[in-house]
């Protein structure tokens, strides 16, 4: 797929911001690695100079995967005290560097991991800049007794939540909890609307990371990568 302004295909996209990403590993640290298609791309790369970092710590058993796959040493998030950058991706990003994520599920190990991080670094194609977050459904993971109760507290917000399946059966997390699918909400104030979701009862993780924005935002654009920095 093409978009309209842009002969690079999203694929393309991904794969420029990926290798982009590199510039940020610094020489024999530990990587915090996010997930999705965009990271896969970054992981792909990250195996071309594995020899020259001491190894990375993971936000999905999906990300685990291909980097053991390629043969790069994963630490675990509680042996580890800090990063100096986690890499990740977004299903939207604001001006300011705010982010919806957890398209992929991973939402909870994601913020766990930007947490350890001194810098994040947001890795997308230009789909992925909104002006207010909330045209991607908001990806919220709940357990599964308190999901009737938020999907109505988020209804008196004005959104309509659905559980995500995969197939014909609820979407279990790593973390054994569940996905609500959050649309029909303006974002308008990311860090007090995360803060607010985040103490209602049963929610695990909310998807705006706001408390954890993005430090810079690598660009993939027709005109090459642009960085921006927040
Ligand atoms: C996974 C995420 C991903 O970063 C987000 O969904 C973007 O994925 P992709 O790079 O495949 O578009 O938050 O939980």
């Amino acid at each position: 797929m093409t978009t309209s302004d842009s002969p690079l295909t999203q694929d393309a996209l991904k794969t420029l911001v990926g290798q982009a990403a590199l510039h940020y590993v610094e020489p024999g640290s530990i990587v915090g690695v996010g997930t999705g298609s965009t990271v896969n791309k970054f992981i792909d790369a990250l195996a071309g100079i594995k020899d020259r970092i001491r190894g990375a710590v993971s936000s999905s058993e999906a990300s685990t995967q291909r980097l053991r796959a390629l043969g790069i040493e994963v630490l675990d998030a509680a042996e580890v005290p800090s990063l100096p950058v986690y890499i990740d991706g977004a299903d939207e990003i604001d001006a300011h560097g705010y982010m919806v994520k957890g398209g992929g599920a991973a939402l909870t190990r994601e913020k766990i991991v930007a947490a350890l991080a001194e810098r994040f670094v947001c890795i997308v194609d230009e789909s992925k800049q909104v002006a207010t977050l909330g045209r991607f459904p908001l990806p919220v993971e709940v357990i599964p007794m308190a999901a009737a109760q938020i999907s109505r507290r988020f209804a008196q917000l004005g959104g309509t939540a659905r559980l995500r399946l995969a197939g014909d059966q609820p979407l279990v997390t790593d973390n054994g909890q569940r996905i609500l699918d959050v649309t029909g909400l303006a974002i308008s104030e990311p860090l007090a609307f995360e803060s607010q979701v985040n103490q209602w009862p049963g929610v695990v993780t909310v998807g705006v990371f706001a408390h954890q924005k993005a430090s810079v935002c690598l660009l993939g654009t027709a005109q090459g990568v642009q960085t921006i920095a927040y």
